[in-house]
């Protein structure tokens, strides 16, 4: 089987970092470019952590680029060190990087490869959308030269996590998603429901800390602050799996077992609901009956060896 190409767009924290990860342990795909933006942490350092992390697994060859530093309305809200430390990746030191980002923003990246790879190229994203939806301004004819598009964020029947509705990656840039899920490409969203449905726990990482291996064993470091954080939504030290499920969704390590194609849209007011992905799921007690002119399969289940076919793959690094 070939490879197929995959760009990876995250706002490198903790999870991200899983998710890097797993793309690296992952055959199905070629990672041919990653870039950052503003989330967990600001877009350079997000830059900086992806360096440090692929530099670590041996893979400095793969292009890095910063995107944007704000979102479309606003400024950067500031990174969240309760959650993925002062630096994203929960406190911990790498060794710095011997390369640098390249020199030009991750937009012109994304079209750059899209262009290369027209038709083959998939996307993946795990941070908030500004960098795609720049894309798309600056290239409009870009969803016809996409495979395919997954997204980790939103919440369907689930409630936000930085909001009553609003998941974190939407609603910190709800006029990017709403460009990005509006546009005619085939999208896969990957939302709470299923990511916060799963969860690592210590036993997970403690393989990763006896794995012996360089980017294993720095997961399992930085999980430990992360682990922390989950307390006050599981009670327990363990962590929900967004950004590694939808990377393992993105190359088929994982298969959704009830995913819906429906309409989905970003709520863009300034209200309680801003920020909210309104999924349209009233077909739920009849089987999802097709919704004419949708493009976006949500993710709703998947089966119960999620996490540990995650952990798996990790230990193949
Ligand atoms: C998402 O928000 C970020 O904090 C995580 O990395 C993940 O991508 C979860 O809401
Ligand atoms: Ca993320």
């Amino acid at each position: 089987m070939t490879p197929q190409p995959l760009y990876y767009d995250c706002d490198t924290g903790i999870d991200d970092s899983m998710a890097l990860a797993y793309l690296l342990a992952s055959p199905e795909i070629d990672l041919v470019g990653v870039g950052t933006v503003s989330g967990n942490t600001d877009s350079a350092q997000a830059a900086r952590n992806t360096l440090a992390l692929l530099q670590l697994a041996g893979r400095d060859d793969i292009p890095v680029a910063v995107g944007a530093a704000d979102p479309q309305a606003g400024t950067y809200a500031g990174p969240v060190p309760h959650i993925h430390g002062h630096n994203g990746i929960g406190d911990i030191t790498l060794p710095d990087p011997v390369q640098s980002a390249v020199a030009e923003h991750a937009a012109d990246l994304i079209i750059r490869l899209a262009r290369a790879h027209p038709g083959q190229l998939r996307l993946l994203t795990t941070g908030p959308l500004t960098n795609l939806a720049e894309a798309l301004r600056r290239e409009p004819e870009l969803p016809s030269l996409v495979k395919a598009v997954t997204i980790m964020g939103g919440a369907a029947h689930q409630s936000g996590n930085i909001s009553p509705v609003a998941e974190a990656n939407i609603g910190n840039d709800p006029e990017a998603a709403a460009e990005v899920l509006a546009a005619r490409w085939d999208i896969t969203l990957v939302p709470l429901d299923v990511t916060l449905a799963h969860t690592l726990e210590e036993d997970d990482r403690q393989l990763l800390l006896d794995s012996g291996r360089p980017l294993p064993t720095a997961l399992g470091s930085m999980l430990d602050l992360y682990f922390e954080f989950y307390l006050s939504t599981y009670g327990r030290r363990c962590c929900a799996i967004h950004d590694p499920l939808a990377a393992a969704i993105a190359v088929g390590g994982v298969v959704p077992t009830l995913a819906p194609v429906v309409d989905v849209v970003v709520d863009t007011t300034d209200g309680p609901g801003r920020g909210q992905t309104i999924c349209d799921l009233r077909g739920q007690y009849l089987n999802y009956p097709p919704q004419p002119g949708a493009h976006c399969r949500v993710v709703l289940q998947t089966g119960p060896d999620t996490a540990s076919c995650l952990i798996q793959r990790l230990l193949t690094l």
